[in-house]
C-alpha cells in the first residue's frame, strides 16, 4: 500500500516513515530530504531551492511536482510513502495526475495530530546527522555522545531552519498553503487523522492499525 504522511513541520513524519521504511521495507520520498541533499551537493536543483528552504519557505510547486515525477519514474513497483508532499493544492492534484499516469494509487493518507506548543518544542530541539540524516531530540532522544551521531559517527547538528524565528515562518506557511490539502483528501476519502503524540512506537502501531 502506498502512502501519504501528512502533517505540520514537527508532526513526526520523518520519524515514522523511517519506522516504515526499516520494518516493512516501504521506500520513502521526501521532498525536504530531497531539497537538503541537493542543497548539500550544490545541484542546480539545490542552488534553485536553498533560498526558499534555509527561509522556512515552500518550493514553488513547479520544482517541487517536476522532482516528484522523476522519483515515481524509478520506483520500480516498490511500495512508497510520500512525506511532505503535497505540501499545496496545487500539488495534490499534479499528484493525482501524476499517479493516474502511471497506473498508481494512495491507500491512505495519515494525518497526524499534535498540538502546536509541542511542535514548537520538537522542532526547536531536533538535531541531526548531517551524515546519514538519522533524527534526534536534545531531550526526548538525545546522541549517545553529544554531537556524534549514534548510528554512523556522523556530525550532530541544528537544521538552520529549525531556529525559532524559521520555525515561526514554516508553521505560518503550512497554516496557509499546507492545511487546505488536509480538505482536498477529506472529501476524496481515504484519510485517517492519527493521534501523533506520545511515545513513537505508540504512534507507529496506530498508524499501523489502519492497516499499513
Ligand atoms: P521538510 O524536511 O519536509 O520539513 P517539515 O515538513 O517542516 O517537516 P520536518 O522535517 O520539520 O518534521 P517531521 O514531521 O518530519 O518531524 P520529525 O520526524 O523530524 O521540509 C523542509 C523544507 O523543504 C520546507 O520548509 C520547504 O522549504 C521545502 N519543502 C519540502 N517539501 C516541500 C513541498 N512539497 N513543497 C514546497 N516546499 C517543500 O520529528 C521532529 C522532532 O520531534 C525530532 O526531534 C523527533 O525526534 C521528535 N519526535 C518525533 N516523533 C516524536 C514523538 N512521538 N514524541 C516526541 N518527539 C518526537
Amino acid at each position: 500500500m502506498n502512502l501519504i504522511l501528512f502533517g505540520p513541520p514537527g508532526a513526526g513524519k520523518g520519524t515514522q516513515s523511517a519506522l516504515l521504511v526499516e520494518r516493512l521495507k516501504m521506500r520513502q520520498i521526501s521532498t525536504g530530504d530531497l531539497f537538503r541533499e541537493a542543497m548539500n551537493k550544490q545541484t542546480a536543483l539545490g542552488k534553485r531551492a536553498k533560498e526558499f528552504v534555509d527561509a522556512g519557505k515552500l518550493v514553488p510547486d513547479e520544482i517541487v511536482i517536476g522532482m516528484v515525477d522523476e522519483v515515481l519514474e524509478k520506483l520500480n513497483g516498490q511500495s512508497f510513502i510520500l512525506d511532505g508532499f503535497p505540501r499545496t493544492v496545487p500539488q495534490a492534484e499534479a499528484l493525482a495526475a501524476l499517479l493516474l499516469r502511471r497506473s498508481l494509487s494512495i491507500g491512505r493518507v495519515v494525518f497526524l495530530e499534535v498540538p502546536r506548543v509541542e511542535l514548537l518544542s520538537r522542532l526547536s530541539g531536533r538535531r541531526v546527522c548531517t551524515k546519514c540524516g538519522a533524527v534526534y531530540h536534545v531531550e526526548s532522544k538525545p546522541a549517545k555522545i553529544q554531537g556524534v551521531c549514534d548510528v554512523c559517527g556522523g556530525e550532530v547538528v541544528q537544521r538552520k531552519d529549525d531556529r525559532e524565528s524559521v520555525i515561526r515562518i514554516r508553521l505560518e506557511e503550512y497554516d496557509q498553503s499546507t492545511a487546505p490539502v488536509k480538505d482536498f483528501y477529506k472529501k476524496a476519502g481515504r484519510s485517517v487523522e492519527i493521534d501523533g503524540t506520545g511515545d513513537t512506537e505508540a504512534v507507529f502501531s496506530r498508524i499501523r492499525s489502519q492497516g499499513v
